[in-house]
């Protein structure tokens, strides 16, 4: 699997590959890869011609006080994965190549500031930059996020229409663990009695996606169901639970699609997040 390091050398190899008229698609990551971003790798494989996994830990998404030093890397693992997934390449630059010195940001406002965001004020800021920047150096035709990060796609979709990037964004599905957890590099964190917790907020969810089924409309007694169940967990601790029209992300207090019931959950230190979209 060849890995690029340097922006110009990426950028050479995506003018040869427009010059032959294929089509490329982005996999925007921040590595420790597992099934969640495969499913996403895949699917860019099958739909255009050649496939750019980024590998990046992004600084500026996190706060001083997040986990942006601890955060798991394995670039060898990870180009194993891109390899038997069939990317073409691995974009993986160091903070420096992406960052000199910069000046500019891409901000968002009404979006960003509720659900994960109240919570991690600078985030979107900091996902919104380098996606535009990944989008200007690798100029995709597609680009592949996944549903998981529900706020984060819905954001994007957003950024890519008001600042006419032309590039089509692929939501793909929540890819779980066979107990429920949705897969996340930030499991790694989590001790045996943790994760076993931690398989509250899928439980949840599948409280509140029943009690929708069911007819139930009332949104306050919808996420009185899910914080229930969630407070059944002694190392569990409620960030959000919310439900919010899925194209604005504004509150809702009666149900209807399009809507998205999104939660974030601290099982000891990790903060996990995990939702469901009614289209
Ligand atoms: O979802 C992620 O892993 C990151 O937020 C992204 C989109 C790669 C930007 O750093």
């Amino acid at each position: 699997m060849q890995i690029i390091k340097k922006i110009d050398g990426l950028r050479s190899i995506v003018r040869e590959w427009r010059r032959a008229g294929l089509t490329i698609g982005l996999v925007p990551t921040m590595g420790y890869l597992h099934e969640g971003h495969k499913s996403l790798i895949e699917r860019a494989v099958r739909e255009n011609d050649k496939v750019v996994v980024s590998d990046f830990v992004n600084p500026t998404q996190f706060a001083p006080n997040e986990d942006f030093e601890s955060y798991p890397r394995d670039i060898d693992a990870d180009a194993r994965l891109c390899e038997g997934a069939g990317a073409s390449l691995i974009f993986n630059p160091e903070p420096d190549e992406m960052y000199d010195n910069a000046l500019t940001f891409v901000d968002m406002r009404k979006l960003t500031e509720v659900l994960c965001g109240k919570t991690r004020p600078i985030h979107f800021s900091g996902v919104c930059t380098v996606v535009s920047k990944l989008f200007n150096i690798v100029t995709p035709d597609r680009a592949y996020f996944g549903q998981k990060d529900a706020q984060q796609l819905c954001v994007i979709r957003k950024m890519v229409k008001d600042l006419n990037f032309g590039i089509e964004i692929v939501g793909c599905p929540i890819i779980r663990e066979s107990d429920g957890l949705a897969k996340s590099s930030r499991n790694t964190y989590l001790n045996p009695s943790e994760r076993q917790a931690a398989l509250c907020l899928s439980r949840s969810l599948e409280i509140g996606k029943r009690l929708l089924a069911d007819g139930e409309k009332n949104i306050g007694v919808i996420i009185a169901a899910i914080a229930a169940e969630i407070e059944k967990e002694p190392l569990a601790k409620i960030d959000y639970v919310e439900i919010a029209d899925w194209n604005t992300l504004e509150p809702l207090e009666t149900a209807r699609a399009p809507l998205l019931c999104a939660i974030a959950v601290y099982i000891g230190k990790t903060r996990l997040i995990d939702n469901f979209i009614v289209e």
